[in-house]
């Protein structure tokens, strides 16, 4: 006769955990204090380092309200998926190009991991939808499954990577896209889409041609036609957004995607850079409207992250992950570096 009392601590847990989220963190069964992992880069040096954050990244997530933890990307698989579990959502940074997207290397093993986290999401109710339709994500009914996914640049190329199961057929190289401010046109799936529905003040600015915000720094690009002409890619993410990459002939490029189930974003441009990069080797807008429009990217993707309600089993775990365990190297003082702050993680 094991079930009654089986049953009766059960709903004692139940009420703990009730409590727990509801008071111990002020979270009013509402989570205001997201965590977003950010996923570590193989280090160039791995005898000094075991991963690197550009700290940029971080304060894009932190400049909108949410806080940090270290993702390590070579953790092992079981602690690495135990991890996902506890935060809010992901963050893929941008990264140097010497990082193979081989499919069977640890980062991108990891980055295979994320996506599949966000996969368990089981959609929306109606009065979900709504709630985001009505621009009040943070309102909705937490959810354990909805788990927000970011790619930027390298972060964007890796989601691509997996989704297409092959690096070869999919990016073509490019060497004109580095360094480089262009505008993103912003497609009529936008109007529906999780990222901008909300956000249609920003589309203006974002397409602007004449002076044009989204700064671009990579050497791979996606056209249209290869995205369209895949049938992972195009059966399953939307393009909200294109460039035209002019080298000898311009190639409309696909630079914004959301999945078309789960909260999985990614952008080929840099959205961290216009309010935290200084390099003056770089040609970074960081007017009042690029720095704008780009907290308002992040802002949505932590808006998201806060209808998650996973969380850390102890704050002493929790904090044991956070990026405030490390100190960033101010990089920017050599005139040849290209990042103002990175965190090199201890081995
Ligand atoms: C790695 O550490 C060694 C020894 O401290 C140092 O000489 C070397 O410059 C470091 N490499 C990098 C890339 O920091
Ligand atoms: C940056 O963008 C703003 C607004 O879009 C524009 O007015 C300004 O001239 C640009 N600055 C540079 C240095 O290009
Ligand atoms: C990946 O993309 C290429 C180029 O469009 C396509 O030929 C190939 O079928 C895609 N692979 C998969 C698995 O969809
Ligand atoms: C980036 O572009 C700016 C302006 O066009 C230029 O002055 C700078 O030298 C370029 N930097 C690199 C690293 O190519």
């Amino acid at each position: 006769m094991k079930s009654p009392f089986r049953f009766v601590s059960f709903l004692l847990f139940l009420l703990y955990a009730f409590i727990l989220s509801c008071t111990s963190y002020q979270v009013l069964c509402e989570n205001d204090r997201p965590i977003i992992g950010v996923l570590t880069l193989p280090p160039k040096d791995p005898d000094n380092y075991s991963g690197e954050i550009v700290a940029s990244y971080v304060k894009w997530l932190e400049s909108a309200g949410a806080q940090a933890a270290v993702l390590p990307y070579s953790l092992d698989a079981n602690e690495f998926k135990l991890l996902l579990s506890s935060l809010n959502g992901v963050l893929l940074t941008g990264g140097a190009d010497f990082i193979e997207l081989d499919p069977d290397s640890d980062y991108i093993k990891a980055v295979r991991m994320i996506l599949d986290k966000a996969k368990e999401f089981q959609g929306f109710s109606q009065s979900e939808r709504e709630a985001i339709r009505d621009g009040n994500p943070g309102s909705v009914v937490e959810r354990a499954d909805f788990f927000p996914v970011w790619g930027t640049c390298l972060g964007f190329e890796a989601i691509i990577c997996v989704e297409n199961m092959s690096k070869e057929d999919t990016l073509s190289q490019s060497t004109d896209y580095k360094n480089v401010s262009l505008p993103v046109e912003i497609t009529s799936e936008a109007d529906n889409s999780l990222l901008f529905e909300n956000n249609q003040d920003i589309i203006s600015s974002l397409s602007d041609a004449s002076n044009p915000i989204p700064f671009h720094n990579h050497q791979w690009i996606i056209p249209i036609e290869t995205f369209v002409n895949s049938y992972r890619l195009s059966g399953s993410y939307s393009i909200l957004g294109y460039t035209e990459f002019c080298g000898d002939n311009c190639t409309p490029s696909v630079t914004i995607v959301e999945h078309f189930l789960y909260p999985i974003f990614a952008t080929a441009f840099h959205p961290e850079k216009n309010a935290f990069e200084w390099a003056l080797s770089y040609n970074i807008n960081h007017s009042s409207i690029a720095v704008g429009v780009m907290q308002t990217l992040s802002q949505t993707f932590v808006d998201y992250a806060k209808m998650n309600s996973n969380m850390f089993l102890s704050e002493d775990e929790q904090d044991s992950h956070l990026i405030y365990n490390y100190s960033p190297t101010y990089t920017g003082k050599d005139s040849q570096s290209t990042t103002t702050q990175v965190y090199y993680l201890p081995i």
